[in-house]
């Protein structure tokens, strides 16, 4: 019954674009990916009934002539990379080739281009597999129209969402392009209204507040750390905003907009019990890693990336984030953090006064409804949850000794030692250190020439790569980090000892308690929220109270 028949071309390419181009926010992604790598400064889009009608992209970029024209929308054609080596140094954000043709099979595309010292500029149209092209007046740059997406495959038309959904995406896309590219302009109109409007050079901050409304930004720690391995820096939200998705959490690789679960793990690991369990934090972080240690190449849409050595990525983005957490006062409240960051002297007078001890010598300690406790403070008043602050106490010691005796008493040995290839320099760091690696669980033996073996290896990360870890290990003894790690049945059940062993709400504290209690928790740093993530404490600056009662 069955016979076995080649697809026309038409039908194939119709079936593969599908794949990539499921909605019309990818073709405009796709487009702007273009314009961005033609060098464009500014970058204008223009969208009519989400995309379905007309998806217009004109950039200011190098153009093209007309024999590459023709070949742009050829399947498999690029200007980016001309073998499998060049995926490996890849600085584009395209190099497949396919974007345009696979638009083209499922559109009627015009495109429009001229470059800097051409007279005129080529007008290609693609329609029903009818190329027409003629000479045109155009500014230099390129101009894409996509009319008509998808009335060829209906299917396709029927999974989409409502208008307003797809344009949501539309403009989530264009907004991780305006923050990943600080010198391109951007605008984007719906339907002749514009939407966005942000001019080349136009700051990270303005950016921000222009995307997301003048006060988002207040709430983010601005940084820039470098690391052997990476260089991270970008914005990373208060534990007191946080979501129930990673929506808020944007990260980019080397100029790229990616979803990477290695990288949002590692900083959501970072904030530990600053956040609620389910919780993840907002951000706009920007990593820069080697280009050799990247795979662009693994994701349809190219929004994903992997790592050669993903434990030293991991290790590294964990680590730094949880500096800039450690090194930023977090306690709750309606903080300016954007003030805080200002370079001028008024700025460090103001960050001098977050880190002063919080509770001033003298100052009273009132107990309200057994629950909470309020004090005077450096920066106005404080309010305490008792039970969560003898909580968090408690659940860091714990951690501590717990992380201590474990990592003492459990090694294991390997069933083939490893020879340890280390720079000179890392050897002498490595044997300089070997009593403090013997106490986490790392054991060496002598080659005989000073090259390290490694026989035995800590039970509680038995299945990592050594060689990496202990060549990051080695980083950071140099730089004198602690490593910490703890699992997270071990991590429950110590905050299940500290939530029963706390004080408990409804408990009244005489004078003395309260005192004892508020020193305890000034004189550990990093414990602003219980291990189940909720906020210790909570403070109202005295410009707040100010604010309040119209002094200013
Ligand atoms: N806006 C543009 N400006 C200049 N050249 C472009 C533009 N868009 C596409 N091109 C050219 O067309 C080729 C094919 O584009 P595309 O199908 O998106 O594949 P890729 O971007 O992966 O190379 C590109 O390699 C580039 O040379
Ligand atoms: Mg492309």
């Amino acid at each position: 019954m069955t016979k076995i028949k080649r697809l026309p071309k038409s039908v194939i390419s119709k079936i593969a674009a599908g794949e990539v181009i499921e909605r019309p926010c990818y073709v405009v992604k796709e487009l702007i990916d273009n314009a961005i790598d033609a060098k464009a400064t500014q970058i204008d889009i223009e969208i009519v009934d989400s995309g379905l009608t007309l998806i217009s992209v004109t950039d200011n970029g190098v153009g093209m002539g007309e024999t590459d024209l023709v070949l742009s929308i050829e399947p498999h054609t690029t200007s980016k990379i001309r073998s499998t080596d060049d995926l490996n140094t890849v600085k584009t954000l395209g190099f497949r080739g396919e974007a345009l043709s696979s638009i083209a099979s499922i559109s009627t595309i015009t495109i429009v281009s001229k470059r800097k010292n051409d007279d005129v500029g080529k007008k290609l149209t693609f329609n029903n597999g009818q190329v027409s092209i003629r000479s045109i007046g155009a500014p230099t740059g390129t101009h894409v129209k996509v009319q008509d997406l998808f009335s060829s495959v209906p299917t396709r038309k029927k999974f989409l969402k409502s208008q307003r959904t797809e344009f949501k995406h539309i403009i989530e896309i264009v907004s991780d392009f305006v923050l990943s590219n600080s010198t391109i302009g951007f605008t984007l109109s719906h339907n002749g209204k514009n939407t966005i409007a942000i001019y080349p050079n136009q700051s990270f901050l303005e950016r921000i507040n222009n995307l997301y409304g003048e006060s988002y930004a207040d709430n983010l720690i601005s940084f820039s750390t470098t690391t052997t391995y990476l260089q991270i820096s970008g914005w990373i939200g208060h534990p007191q905003i946080s979501f129930a998705t990673n929506s808020k959490l944007l990260v980019f690789v080397n100029g790229r907009k990616v979803s990477n679960t290695l990288l949002f793990a590692a900083i959501k690991e970072a904030f530990e019990n600053l956040l609620e369990p389910a919780m993840y934090p907002a951000g706009i972080i920007y990593f820069k890693v080697p280009q050799q240690i990247v795979d662009v190449n693994i994701h349809p849409r190219k929004e994903d990336v992997r790592f050669s050595t993903p434990e030293l990525i991991y290790q590294s983005a964990k680590e730094s984030i949880k500096d800039v957490l450690t090194n930023n006062n977090l306690t709750f409240g309606n903080i300016s953090w954007k003030k805080s960051e200002v370079g001028s002297h008024a700025g460090t007078l103001l960050k001098e006064e977050l880190f002063a001890k919080e509770i001033l010598g003298n100052s009273e300690i009132i107990q309200i409804k057994k629950l909470y406790l309020v004090t005077e403070t450096a920066n106005g008043i404080c309010f305490y949850d008792q039970h969560a602050v003898h909580e968090a106490i408690l659940f860091r010691k714990l951690k501590q000794s717990f992380i201590k005796k474990r990592h003492e008493s459990e090694s294991v040995p390997l069933d083939s030692p490893i020879l340890l290839k280390l720079s000179l320099a890392d050897r002498e760091i490595l044997w300089d250190n070997s009593q403090l690696l013997n106490t986490v669980g790392y054991f060496f033996d002598d080659f005989g020439d000073g090259t390290p073996i490694m026989t035995m290896v800590p039970q509680l990360l038995h299945d990592r790569n050594h060689e990496e870890l202990i060549t990051e290990m080695i980083e950071s003894l140099s730089s004198s980090k602690p490593i910490k790690d703890i699992d997270h049945k071990s991590y429950r059940m110590l905050s299940y000892l500290a939530c029963r062993s706390a004080i408990k709400g409804g408990q009244v504290l005489d004078e003395n308690e309260r005192r004892d209690l508020l020193a305890q928790l000034t004189n550990e740093d990093f414990v602003y929220t219980c291990p189940h993530g909720r906020p210790v404490k909570f403070e109202v600056s005295i410009n707040q109270l100010h604010k309040s009662f119209k002094r200013r």
